[in-house]
Protein backbone atom coordinates (compact mmCIF):
# COMPACT_ATOMS: atom_id res chain seq x y z
CA UNK A 1 0.00 0.00 0.00
CA UNK A 2 1.25 3.51 -0.81
CA UNK A 3 2.69 5.46 2.10
CA UNK A 4 0.25 8.35 1.71
CA UNK A 5 -2.65 5.88 1.89
CA UNK A 6 -1.21 4.39 5.08
CA UNK A 7 -0.99 7.85 6.60
CA UNK A 8 -4.55 8.81 5.62
CA UNK A 9 -7.52 8.42 8.01
CA UNK A 10 -9.10 4.97 8.20
CA UNK A 11 -12.63 4.08 9.32
CA UNK A 12 -12.47 0.97 11.49
CA UNK A 13 -15.92 -0.18 12.53
CA UNK A 14 -18.16 2.47 10.99
CA UNK A 15 -18.03 4.34 14.30
CA UNK A 16 -14.31 4.92 14.90
CA UNK A 17 -12.00 6.84 12.58
CA UNK A 18 -8.27 6.28 13.04
CA UNK A 19 -5.90 9.09 12.10
CA UNK A 20 -3.86 6.61 10.02
CA UNK A 21 -3.28 2.88 9.47
CA UNK A 22 0.00 2.67 11.40
CA UNK A 23 -0.21 0.68 14.66
CA UNK A 24 2.10 0.43 17.65
CA UNK A 25 2.25 -3.38 17.88
CA UNK A 26 1.55 -4.85 21.31
CA UNK A 27 4.86 -4.85 23.21
CA UNK A 28 5.14 -6.18 26.73
CA UNK A 29 7.92 -3.84 27.85
CA UNK A 30 7.85 -5.34 31.39
CA UNK A 31 8.12 -1.98 33.12
CA UNK A 32 5.04 -1.84 35.32
CA UNK A 33 5.18 -1.74 39.13
CA UNK A 34 5.61 -5.00 41.10
CA UNK A 35 1.86 -5.64 41.23
CA UNK A 36 1.15 -4.76 37.59
CA UNK A 37 0.18 -1.14 38.27
CA UNK A 38 1.00 1.20 35.36
CA UNK A 39 4.34 2.95 35.96
CA UNK A 40 5.90 6.21 34.88
CA UNK A 41 7.98 4.25 32.36
CA UNK A 42 4.81 2.85 30.81
CA UNK A 43 3.36 6.36 30.46
CA UNK A 44 6.51 7.82 28.95
CA UNK A 45 6.91 4.89 26.56
CA UNK A 46 3.44 5.38 25.10
CA UNK A 47 3.58 9.18 25.21
CA UNK A 48 6.63 9.14 22.94
CA UNK A 49 5.00 6.79 20.41
CA UNK A 50 1.23 7.45 20.39
CA UNK A 51 1.68 10.65 18.41
CA UNK A 52 2.59 8.72 15.26
CA UNK A 53 -0.05 6.00 15.14
CA UNK A 54 -3.76 5.42 14.64
CA UNK A 55 -3.88 2.57 17.16
CA UNK A 56 -1.60 2.19 20.16
CA UNK A 57 -1.90 -1.35 21.59
CA UNK A 58 -0.75 -2.04 25.17
CA UNK A 59 0.84 -5.52 25.16
CA UNK A 60 -0.23 -8.46 27.36
CA UNK A 61 -2.30 -7.01 30.21
CA UNK A 62 -3.07 -10.03 32.40
CA UNK A 63 -6.67 -10.64 33.37
CA UNK A 64 -6.20 -12.62 36.61
CA UNK A 65 -3.57 -13.77 39.07
CA UNK A 66 -3.08 -17.01 37.13
CA UNK A 67 -2.81 -15.26 33.76
CA UNK A 68 0.47 -13.31 33.82
CA UNK A 69 3.03 -14.10 31.11
CA UNK A 70 6.09 -12.23 32.44
CA UNK A 71 7.55 -10.21 35.31
CA UNK A 72 6.73 -6.51 35.04
CA UNK A 73 3.66 -6.92 32.82
CA UNK A 74 0.63 -4.65 33.21
CA UNK A 75 -2.32 -6.01 35.16
CA UNK A 76 -6.02 -5.52 34.55
CA UNK A 77 -6.90 -8.22 37.08
CA UNK A 78 -8.69 -6.07 39.66
CA UNK A 79 -10.31 -2.67 40.08
CA UNK A 80 -7.28 -1.16 41.84
CA UNK A 81 -5.53 -1.06 38.43
CA UNK A 82 -8.14 1.17 36.77
CA UNK A 83 -6.61 4.49 37.90
CA UNK A 84 -3.20 3.72 36.37
CA UNK A 85 -4.82 2.41 33.19
CA UNK A 86 -6.81 5.66 32.97
CA UNK A 87 -3.54 7.61 32.94
CA UNK A 88 -2.25 5.37 30.18
CA UNK A 89 -5.36 5.83 28.03
CA UNK A 90 -5.16 9.59 28.62
CA UNK A 91 -1.53 9.82 27.53
CA UNK A 92 -2.34 7.87 24.35
CA UNK A 93 -5.35 10.06 23.57
CA UNK A 94 -3.25 13.18 24.09
CA UNK A 95 -0.96 11.82 21.38
CA UNK A 96 -3.97 11.61 19.04
CA UNK A 97 -4.17 7.80 18.86
CA UNK A 98 -6.88 5.36 19.88
CA UNK A 99 -5.93 3.19 22.86
CA UNK A 100 -6.31 -0.60 22.83
CA UNK A 101 -5.60 -2.86 25.80
CA UNK A 102 -4.44 -6.35 24.82
CA UNK A 103 -5.88 -8.94 27.24
CA UNK A 104 -3.90 -12.09 27.90
CA UNK A 105 -4.09 -15.38 29.75
CA UNK A 106 -0.75 -17.21 29.70
CA UNK A 107 -2.20 -20.69 30.18
CA UNK A 108 0.77 -23.08 30.45
CA UNK A 109 3.38 -20.56 29.20
CA UNK A 110 4.29 -19.29 32.68
CA UNK A 111 5.37 -20.47 36.14
CA UNK A 112 4.21 -20.02 39.72
CA UNK A 113 6.99 -17.50 40.49
CA UNK A 114 5.69 -15.13 37.80
CA UNK A 115 2.20 -15.87 39.14
CA UNK A 116 3.41 -15.11 42.68
CA UNK A 117 2.19 -18.44 44.02
CA UNK A 118 -0.90 -19.00 41.88
CA UNK A 119 -1.24 -22.28 40.01
CA UNK A 120 -0.48 -22.60 36.31
CA UNK A 121 -3.59 -23.78 34.42
CA UNK A 122 -4.09 -24.91 30.82
CA UNK A 123 -6.44 -26.98 28.65
CA UNK A 124 -4.54 -30.20 29.50
CA UNK A 125 -1.84 -31.32 31.91
CA UNK A 126 0.97 -31.08 29.34
CA UNK A 127 4.12 -29.05 29.94
CA UNK A 128 5.24 -26.77 27.11
CA UNK A 129 8.37 -28.00 25.34
CA UNK A 130 10.23 -24.72 25.81
CA UNK A 131 10.50 -21.85 28.29
CA UNK A 132 10.79 -21.60 32.07
CA UNK A 133 7.36 -23.09 32.60
CA UNK A 134 5.56 -25.32 35.12
CA UNK A 135 3.53 -28.45 34.50
CA UNK A 136 0.00 -26.98 34.30
CA UNK A 137 -3.16 -28.25 35.96
CA UNK A 138 -5.88 -29.14 33.44
CA UNK A 139 -8.75 -26.67 33.70
CA UNK A 140 -12.13 -27.92 34.89
CA UNK A 141 -15.22 -26.71 33.03
CA UNK A 142 -15.94 -24.43 36.00
CA UNK A 143 -12.44 -22.92 35.62
CA UNK A 144 -13.04 -22.36 31.90
CA UNK A 145 -16.20 -20.43 32.74
CA UNK A 146 -14.31 -18.45 35.41
CA UNK A 147 -11.64 -17.44 32.90
CA UNK A 148 -14.30 -16.29 30.40
CA UNK A 149 -15.82 -14.17 33.17
CA UNK A 150 -12.36 -12.75 33.95
CA UNK A 151 -12.01 -11.64 30.31
CA UNK A 152 -15.43 -10.01 30.66
CA UNK A 153 -14.44 -8.20 33.88
CA UNK A 154 -11.18 -7.04 32.29
CA UNK A 155 -13.14 -5.63 29.33
CA UNK A 156 -15.38 -3.66 31.69
CA UNK A 157 -12.27 -2.27 33.45
CA UNK A 158 -10.76 -1.26 30.10
CA UNK A 159 -13.99 0.61 29.31
CA UNK A 160 -13.98 2.25 32.74
CA UNK A 161 -10.36 3.31 32.20
CA UNK A 162 -11.29 5.08 28.96
CA UNK A 163 -9.76 2.69 26.43
CA UNK A 164 -11.23 2.59 22.93
CA UNK A 165 -10.98 -1.16 22.67
CA UNK A 166 -9.48 -4.46 23.74
CA UNK A 167 -7.56 -7.08 21.80
CA UNK A 168 -7.79 -10.75 22.77
CA UNK A 169 -4.29 -12.20 22.70
CA UNK A 170 -4.88 -15.41 20.80
CA UNK A 171 -1.29 -15.57 19.49
CA UNK A 172 2.23 -16.51 20.58
CA UNK A 173 1.23 -19.84 22.23
CA UNK A 174 -0.84 -18.36 25.07
CA UNK A 175 -4.14 -19.79 26.38
CA UNK A 176 -6.41 -19.29 23.34
CA UNK A 177 -3.83 -20.90 21.05
CA UNK A 178 -3.36 -23.75 23.57
CA UNK A 179 -7.06 -24.61 23.20
CA UNK A 180 -6.70 -24.54 19.39
CA UNK A 181 -3.56 -26.66 19.18
CA UNK A 182 -3.80 -30.48 19.13
CA UNK A 183 -0.38 -30.53 20.84
CA UNK A 184 -1.55 -28.72 23.98
CA UNK A 185 -5.25 -29.66 24.01
CA UNK A 186 -5.93 -33.34 24.73
CA UNK A 187 -9.34 -32.77 26.32
CA UNK A 188 -12.09 -35.27 25.80
CA UNK A 189 -15.01 -32.95 26.65
CA UNK A 190 -16.66 -30.33 24.41
CA UNK A 191 -13.52 -28.12 24.60
CA UNK A 192 -11.18 -30.62 22.93
CA UNK A 193 -10.87 -33.13 20.09
CA UNK A 194 -12.68 -31.93 16.96
CA UNK A 195 -11.90 -28.55 15.42
CA UNK A 196 -15.34 -27.31 16.45
CA UNK A 197 -14.56 -28.23 20.06
CA UNK A 198 -11.06 -26.68 20.02
CA UNK A 199 -12.55 -23.43 18.70
CA UNK A 200 -15.24 -23.35 21.43
CA UNK A 201 -13.26 -21.58 24.19
CA UNK A 202 -11.95 -18.89 21.79
CA UNK A 203 -15.40 -18.29 20.31
CA UNK A 204 -17.25 -18.27 23.65
CA UNK A 205 -14.79 -15.76 25.11
CA UNK A 206 -14.90 -13.53 22.02
CA UNK A 207 -18.71 -13.57 22.09
CA UNK A 208 -18.81 -12.73 25.79
CA UNK A 209 -16.36 -9.85 25.32
CA UNK A 210 -18.25 -8.54 22.27
CA UNK A 211 -21.61 -8.68 24.09
CA UNK A 212 -20.08 -6.88 27.08
CA UNK A 213 -18.49 -4.23 24.88
CA UNK A 214 -21.68 -3.57 22.93
CA UNK A 215 -23.75 -3.36 26.13
CA UNK A 216 -21.39 -0.88 27.81
CA UNK A 217 -19.96 1.28 25.02
CA UNK A 218 -21.22 1.28 21.43
CA UNK A 219 -18.29 1.49 19.02
CA UNK A 220 -15.87 -0.08 21.52
CA UNK A 221 -13.29 -1.96 19.43
CA UNK A 222 -12.75 -5.70 19.92
CA UNK A 223 -9.78 -7.19 18.04
CA UNK A 224 -8.25 -10.66 18.09
CA UNK A 225 -4.55 -11.47 17.57
CA UNK A 226 -3.62 -14.83 16.14
CA UNK A 227 -0.52 -16.81 15.21
CA UNK A 228 -1.79 -18.40 12.01
CA UNK A 229 0.06 -21.72 12.30
CA UNK A 230 2.49 -23.73 14.41
CA UNK A 231 5.54 -25.43 12.99
CA UNK A 232 5.94 -28.67 15.00
CA UNK A 233 4.65 -31.95 13.51
CA UNK A 234 1.03 -32.57 14.55
CA UNK A 235 0.54 -28.98 15.66
CA UNK A 236 -1.95 -26.28 14.70
CA UNK A 237 -2.41 -25.85 10.95
CA UNK A 238 -3.34 -22.73 8.99
CA UNK A 239 -6.51 -24.45 7.74
CA UNK A 240 -7.80 -24.85 11.33
CA UNK A 241 -7.00 -21.26 12.22
CA UNK A 242 -8.75 -19.99 9.07
CA UNK A 243 -11.96 -21.58 10.35
CA UNK A 244 -11.49 -19.84 13.72
CA UNK A 245 -10.91 -16.53 11.91
CA UNK A 246 -14.14 -16.98 9.94
CA UNK A 247 -16.04 -17.75 13.14
CA UNK A 248 -14.60 -14.62 14.79
CA UNK A 249 -15.58 -12.57 11.74
CA UNK A 250 -19.17 -13.87 11.95
CA UNK A 251 -19.26 -13.04 15.66
CA UNK A 252 -18.47 -9.44 14.72
CA UNK A 253 -14.91 -8.69 15.85
CA UNK A 254 -13.60 -5.38 14.54
CA UNK A 255 -10.19 -6.51 13.33
CA UNK A 256 -8.00 -9.57 13.08
CA UNK A 257 -4.30 -9.12 13.84
CA UNK A 258 -1.80 -11.57 12.35
CA UNK A 259 1.30 -12.15 14.48
CA UNK A 260 3.84 -12.95 11.75
CA UNK A 261 7.62 -13.14 11.75
CA UNK A 262 7.63 -11.46 8.36
CA UNK A 263 4.75 -9.49 6.82
CA UNK A 264 4.97 -11.42 3.53
CA UNK A 265 5.43 -14.87 5.13
CA UNK A 266 4.02 -17.88 3.29
CA UNK A 267 2.45 -20.97 4.86
CA UNK A 268 4.32 -24.16 5.66
CA UNK A 269 1.27 -26.13 6.86
CA UNK A 270 -0.99 -25.52 3.86
CA UNK A 271 0.88 -27.08 0.94
CA UNK A 272 -1.76 -26.32 -1.68
CA UNK A 273 -1.44 -22.57 -0.99
CA UNK A 274 2.25 -22.47 -0.09
CA UNK A 275 3.12 -19.95 -2.81
CA UNK A 276 0.69 -17.37 -1.40
CA UNK A 277 1.27 -14.98 1.46
CA UNK A 278 -0.59 -15.84 4.66
CA UNK A 279 -1.98 -12.27 4.80
CA UNK A 280 -3.56 -12.75 1.35
CA UNK A 281 -4.94 -16.21 2.21
CA UNK A 282 -6.51 -14.81 5.37
CA UNK A 283 -8.02 -11.85 3.54
CA UNK A 284 -9.59 -14.22 1.00
CA UNK A 285 -10.95 -16.39 3.81
CA UNK A 286 -12.47 -13.67 5.99
CA UNK A 287 -13.64 -11.28 3.30
CA UNK A 288 -13.34 -7.54 2.83
CA UNK A 289 -15.53 -6.58 5.77
CA UNK A 290 -13.05 -7.77 8.41
CA UNK A 291 -9.93 -5.57 8.58
CA UNK A 292 -6.68 -7.52 8.78
CA UNK A 293 -3.65 -6.15 10.63
CA UNK A 294 -0.23 -7.43 9.59
CA UNK A 295 3.10 -7.22 11.38
CA UNK A 296 6.64 -8.54 11.10
CA UNK A 297 9.59 -6.52 9.84
CA UNK A 298 7.55 -3.61 8.60
CA UNK A 299 8.99 -0.14 9.03
CA UNK A 300 10.55 0.83 5.73
CA UNK A 301 8.87 2.45 2.78
CA UNK A 302 9.78 -0.62 0.72
CA UNK A 303 8.08 -3.00 3.17
CA UNK A 304 4.93 -0.89 3.57
CA UNK A 305 4.54 -0.63 -0.19
CA UNK A 306 4.83 -4.42 -0.59
CA UNK A 307 2.67 -5.41 2.38
CA UNK A 308 -0.91 -6.67 2.07
CA UNK A 309 -3.51 -5.87 4.71
CA UNK A 310 -5.56 -3.01 6.10
CA UNK A 311 -3.59 -2.02 9.21
CA UNK A 312 0.19 -2.17 9.73
CA UNK A 313 1.70 -2.90 13.14
CA UNK A 314 5.33 -2.13 13.95
CA UNK A 315 7.06 -3.55 17.04
CA UNK A 316 10.85 -3.51 17.41
CA UNK A 317 11.41 -0.38 15.35
CA UNK A 318 9.15 1.52 17.74
CA UNK A 319 10.79 -0.20 20.73
CA UNK A 320 14.22 1.05 19.75
CA UNK A 321 13.41 4.41 18.16
CA UNK A 322 10.16 6.11 19.15
CA UNK A 323 10.47 8.65 16.36
CA UNK A 324 11.45 6.29 13.51
CA UNK A 325 8.43 7.27 11.34
CA UNK A 326 9.58 10.89 11.20
CA UNK A 327 13.16 9.80 10.50
CA UNK A 328 12.54 6.95 8.08
CA UNK A 329 9.50 8.18 6.23
CA UNK A 330 10.31 11.89 6.42
CA UNK A 331 8.99 14.25 5.14
CA UNK A 332 5.66 12.41 4.88
CA UNK A 333 5.23 11.77 8.56
CA UNK A 334 5.59 14.21 11.39
CA UNK A 335 4.28 13.73 14.92
CA UNK A 336 0.80 15.00 15.46
CA UNK A 337 0.13 15.54 19.13
CA UNK A 338 -2.29 17.63 21.09
CA UNK A 339 0.32 18.25 23.79
CA UNK A 340 3.91 19.44 23.62
CA UNK A 341 7.04 17.88 25.13
CA UNK A 342 8.33 14.40 24.40
CA UNK A 343 8.41 13.12 27.96
CA UNK A 344 6.15 13.73 30.94
CA UNK A 345 8.00 15.46 33.77
CA UNK A 346 7.86 13.33 36.89
CA UNK A 347 6.30 16.05 39.03
CA UNK A 348 3.19 16.47 36.87
CA UNK A 349 2.29 12.82 36.93
CA UNK A 350 0.29 12.68 40.15
CA UNK A 351 0.53 8.89 40.32
C1 LIG B 1 9.97 -6.95 23.52
C2 LIG B 1 8.78 -7.49 22.77
C3 LIG B 1 7.59 -7.66 23.45
C4 LIG B 1 6.45 -8.14 22.77
N1 LIG B 1 5.28 -8.27 23.44
C5 LIG B 1 4.17 -8.69 22.80
C6 LIG B 1 2.92 -8.74 23.46
O1 LIG B 1 2.79 -8.40 24.64
N2 LIG B 1 1.85 -9.17 22.74
C7 LIG B 1 1.94 -9.54 21.42
O2 LIG B 1 0.93 -9.90 20.81
N3 LIG B 1 3.12 -9.50 20.76
C8 LIG B 1 4.23 -9.06 21.41
N4 LIG B 1 5.42 -8.95 20.73
C9 LIG B 1 5.43 -9.20 19.27
C10 LIG B 1 5.24 -7.88 18.49
O3 LIG B 1 3.96 -7.34 18.70
C11 LIG B 1 5.45 -8.05 16.98
O4 LIG B 1 4.49 -8.94 16.48
C12 LIG B 1 6.85 -8.57 16.64
O5 LIG B 1 7.84 -7.84 17.33
C13 LIG B 1 7.10 -8.53 15.12
O6 LIG B 1 7.00 -7.21 14.63
P1 LIG B 1 8.34 -6.32 14.35
O7 LIG B 1 9.15 -7.07 13.34
O8 LIG B 1 7.82 -5.01 13.86
O9 LIG B 1 9.05 -6.20 15.67
C14 LIG B 1 6.53 -8.49 21.39
C15 LIG B 1 7.77 -8.32 20.73
C16 LIG B 1 8.86 -7.81 21.39
C17 LIG B 1 10.15 -7.62 20.62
Amino acid sequence: MKIDQIFSPYELNKRVTLRNRLVLAPLNIQSSLFDGTVSLNDLNFHKARAKYVGLDIIGSAYISDSANTAYGAISVADDSKIDGLKKLATVIHQGGSKAILQLVHAGRMTNSNILRGAQVIAPSEIRAAHGDVDLPKAMTKAEIETVIQQFKAATVRAIQAGFDGVELHGANTFLFQQFMSPLSNHRTDEYGGSLENRIRFCAETAKCVLDTAHAHKPGFIVGYRISPEEFEPGALKLGDDLVLMQVLGKLGIDYLSLSLRQYDQTSITCESLSDLRIADIVKQAVGDDLPVMVSGHLGTQFAFERASGDLFAVGRKFLNQPNWPAKTLNPGVQPQSTVTGAVIPYTTLNL
